[in-house]
């Protein structure tokens, strides 16, 4: 074989890894470069987190930026989707409330499929673009206890939509729609390989529908060393707030960080399987934060592990990223934004995440490898005896 076409050398060390930088397939949507971090069809997050989010789908649905006039037909076109069936809604609303979020979010696309499934990707696709604010809505107003979702009216924008079909009481619309678009513009994709979207991409392997699919995709979100980090994130940047107060300085909080090191208790929201750098994705929070909320006690300490965190964690050689990541500072942004419910935070990552993983999965059925598609996914383990 030509050298230039060996990409990856497998050894047995390569082995129970997590498939760590074992190459599978490509990703048309995104890419993340260990440096540069995040890019949506070569363009870097940076350039693109204060775009509308209808703007940004279109880019990672199409490839290309849309035109003034394209992107006015594709709200068109999403609009039109946008509202679920009553049964669709019902069946969100008669689940048990009990347990987290995530696995009634789970449970309700599985719903939107029984009643909403066309059976063509592209189709399911779109749909579920369209539908996915009033889904997530539903099951954050029915689990929450805010009463039942309202019509979708996707002429407000977006995003604009979620926040009018959140039920949360006293909700300030104006200051969280704002929060809700730049989150969810930043969480539409990370390339093909984190794992909701490889789950996701291998159960539509099988042929599962896109509904199923994405169910599993979420299942996979749902885990605190995905999705669920955000909100623990949040609860360790809490934990901190409560042992040093809000008017900490750089050595009240390294003292914190080095003390926790000692006790080996984790240090979170540093670190990623992909980046070596701070993640870009945090560093427009941070800055989104530090413009908006710099008084908020949480964003003065986020900030603060923001700048005492990596200069600790560099003293361990065996730390390759000591860099803060993106879970490290959407949790104290969204409680500052008046979002005071982290049981929802991954919700809003899910919101987000399909957007991207319902496009891969498109392309992984209906275009890659001219048309046939990726065949159903069979990797090898070897045998291994326990004894
Ligand atoms: C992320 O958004 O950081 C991910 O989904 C995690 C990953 O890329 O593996």
């Amino acid at each position: 074989m030509a050298k230039e076409n060996i990409l990856f050398e497998m050894t047995r060390e390569n082995l129970e890894t997590g498939l760590r930088g074992v190459p599978v397939g490509y990703c048309v949507t995104s890419s993340v470069d260990p440096h540069k971090g995040l890019a949506y069809v070569g363009r870097p997050i940076s350039e693109i987190y204060s775009w509308d989010p209808l703007q940004a789908i279109y880019l990672l649905y199409f490839g290309e930026e849309g035109s003034k006039e394209q992107l006015s037909k594709f709200q068109q076109e999403i609009a039109k989707r946008s509202q679920c069936k009553d049964e669709t809604l019902h069946g969100i609303e008669s689940l048990p409330r009990a347990g987290h979020p995530m696995d009634l979010f789970a449970a309700a696309i599985l719903i939107a499929g029984i009643y909403e499934l066309n059976g063509n990707y592209r189709e399911d696709c779109l749909n579920v673009i369209a539908k996915i604010p009033q889904i997530a809505a539903a099951v954050i107003n029915h689990h929450a206890g805010w009463g039942k979702t309202p019509p979708s009216n996707p002429g407000l924008g977006y995003m604009e939509n979620f926040t009018h079909l959140l039920q949360m009481p006293h909700i300030d619309r104006a200051k969280l729609a704002p929060i809700f678009k730049l989150f969810n513009v930043i969480h539409f994709d990370h390339n093909g390989g984190n794992l909701s979207a490889f789950v996701g991409k291998a159960v539509a392997s099988g042929l599962a529908h896109m509904y199923s699919s994405l169910a599993s995709s979420l299942a996979a979100l749902s885990g605190p060393r995905h999705g669920r980090a955000n909100q623990d994130c949040l609860e360790f940047v809490q934990e901190v707030l409560e042992a040093v107060g809000s008017d900490a300085t750089e050595d009240d909080i390294a003292r914190f960080i080095r003390e926790r090191l000692n006790n080996h208790k984790l240090v979170f929201g540093f670190g990623h399987a992909v980046l070596r750098v701070e993640d870009p994705r945090a560093t427009v929070c941070y800055e989104y934060a530090k413009k908006h909320f710099p008084d908020h006690p949480l964003i003065k300490i986020a900030l603060l592990l923001r700048s005492e965190g990596p200069k600790i964690l560099s003293e361990n050689p065996k730390i390759t990223n000591p860099f803060p990541n993106i879970d490290a500072i959407t949790g104290s942004l969204l409680m500052a934004a008046g979002f005071t419910y982290p049981d929802y935070y991954t919700v809003l990552f899910g919101l987000s995440r399909l957007v991207g993983i319902a496009i891969q999965i498109v392309y992984e059925r209906m275009e890659a490898r001219g048309g046939k598609g990726v065949p159903i996914m069979r990797p090898l383990y070897l045998y291994k005896s326990r004894r």
